[in-house]
C-alpha cells in the first residue's frame, strides 16, 4: 500500500475520529462550504429538505465528510450507502423504506449504481415516490410507495462516469478542489490536538507540502510522523524529525513516492520522455492502468511533471529536472 495514495483503506478507521463536525470546522473548499451555509439555512427556514447534493473529486478531498456534515447541520440523520452494494431493486427499495422525513441518503461511488436501480432513484429524488414491482413475471404489478422527503448526497470521484440523467436531478454539484499548502497544515495541527501529540508550524507545513494537496494522506503521513517522534524523538514533532521521518518513508520533497518515481523514470528513460500510452507504461512498471490513471497521474498531471497530449503521456522538463537527468528535446 503506498502511503501517498489518496484511496482510502481499512488502516484509514482514524478518519471517523477526525472529521470535522461542522461546516465552520471544516478547513478549505471555501466556495462551497459558503454556498452550502446558505442552502441549508434556506432549506431549514423555509421548513424543507436539502436539494439532492452531488459531491465529485479526488479520493480523500472530504467528500464524505461533507455529506456527514450536511447532516449534521441540517439536524437530521444519515443512511450511508453505495453504489456497488446496490445489486438488486430490492437493496434500493430496502433503503429508501428506513427513510425518515429530512433524512440524508449518502450514495458513495453512486457511479457505480447499476442502470436498473437508477431507473428506481430517478421518481424517488424528483417526487419522493418508489415505483417498486411485485409479483411473477407475467402477473406482475407495479405499486407506488411515498416516501418521506430527504436529500440525497451522492459522492464519486468520477462525475465522468455518472448518466446525464442521474446528473441532472441533483440541484446542488459541488466539485472538491485540491488543498493549499496552508490549509493542509491548518488540518495537520488540527489532527495533532486530537492525537493530544504536538507539531510545530514548520514541521507541519513541512509535512503539508509533501501531502499531495489531500487531507486523507496529510492525516496519514502525520501519523507515521508521529510514530518517528515517539520513539526516535522525545514526541514533539519538529522539522528535523518530519523531513528524517519522510525520508524513511521515501516520501520526497514533492510528495513524490517510488512509484511515481519508477512513472516518470521509465516514462524518461524508456520511452524518451514519451508520447507513450498509458497502457505501455503501467506495464512496464507493474502497476494497474486505473490505478495509474486514478491516482498516480493526477497529480503529476496537476504537478506539471507530466503532459497528457492525443499521441500519449510526455514528461515536462520539471520531471527530467526533478530526476536530475538532462532534458535535451528541442521545443520545436
Ligand atoms: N476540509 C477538511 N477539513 C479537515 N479534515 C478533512 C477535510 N477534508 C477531509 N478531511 C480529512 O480527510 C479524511 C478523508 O476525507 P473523506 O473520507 O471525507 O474523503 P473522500 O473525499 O470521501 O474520499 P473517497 O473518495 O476515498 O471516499 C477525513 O476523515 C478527514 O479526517
Ligand atoms: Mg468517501
Amino acid at each position: 500500500m503506498r502511503i501517498v495514495d489518496g484511496t482510502e483503506t481499512a488502516e484509514d478507521d482514524f478518519e471517523v475520529s477526525l472529521r470535522p463536525q461542522t461546516l465552520a470546522d471544516y478547513v478549505g473548499q471555501k466556495e462551497i462550504t459558503d454556498n452550502l451555509d446558505v442552502f441549508i439555512k434556506a432549506a431549514k427556514m423555509r421548513g424543507e429538505v436539502l436539494d439532492h447534493t452531488l459531491l465529485y473529486g479526488p479520493p480523500g478531498l472530504g467528500k464524505t465528510t461533507l455529506a456527514h456534515i450536511i447532516a449534521n447541520e441540517m439536524g437530521t440523520n444519515i443512511k450511508t450507502t453505495s453504489g456497488p452494494a446496490m445489486e438488486k431493486p430490492g437493496d434500493l427499495a430496502a433503503v429508501l423504506s428506513t427513510l425518515e422525513p429530512g433524512d440524508v441518503l449518502f450514495i458513495d461511488e453512486i457511479h457505480r449504481l447499476p442502470s436498473f436501480i437508477e431507473e428506481i432513484l430517478y421518481p424517488a429524488m424528483e417526487d419522493f415516490e418508489l415505483d417498486i414491482v411485485i409479483g411473477q413475471e407475467g402477473k406482475s404489478k407495479s405499486i407506488r410507495i411515498d416516501l418521506p422527503p430527504f436529500t440525497l448526497v451522492g459522492a464519486t470521484t468520477r462525475a465522468g462516469d455518472l448518466s446525464a440523467p442521474l446528473r441532472d436531478r441533483f440541484g446542488i454539484v459541488n466539485k472538491l478542489e485540491y488543498y493549499s499548502n496552508a490549509e493542509l497544515a491548518k488540518i495537520i495541527k488540527r489532527t495533532s490536538k486530537v492525537f493530544d501529540m504536538p507539531i510545530d508550524d514548520d514541521a507541519a507545513l513541512e509535512l503539508a507540502k509533501r501531502s499531495r494537496k489531500t487531507p486523507r494522506i496529510a492525516n496519514r503521513l502525520f501519523k507515521r510522523v508521529r510514530d518517528f517522534a515517539l520513539v526516535l524523538g522525545d514526541g514533539n514533532i519538529d522539522k528535523d524529525i518530519t523531513k528524517d521521518a519522510l525520508k524513511r518513508l521515501k516520501v520526497d520533497d514533492f510528495g513524490l513516492d517510488n512509484i511515481d518515481i519508477e512513472y516518470l523514470k521509465s516514462l524518461i528513460t524508456k520511452f524518451n520522455g514519451g508520447p507513450v500510452g498509458v497502457e505501455t507504461i503501467a506495464t512496464s512498471i507493474g502497476e494497474e492502468v486505473t490505478t495509474i490513471e486514478d491516482v498516480v497521474e493526477p497529480f503529476l498531471l496537476q504537478e506539471g511533471f507530466i503532459k497528457r497530449t492525443r499521441s500519449g503521456r510526455v514528461a515536462t522538463p520539471k520531471s527530467y529536472e526533478h530526476l536530475k537527468i538532462e532534458y535535451n528535446h528541442s521545443l520545436f
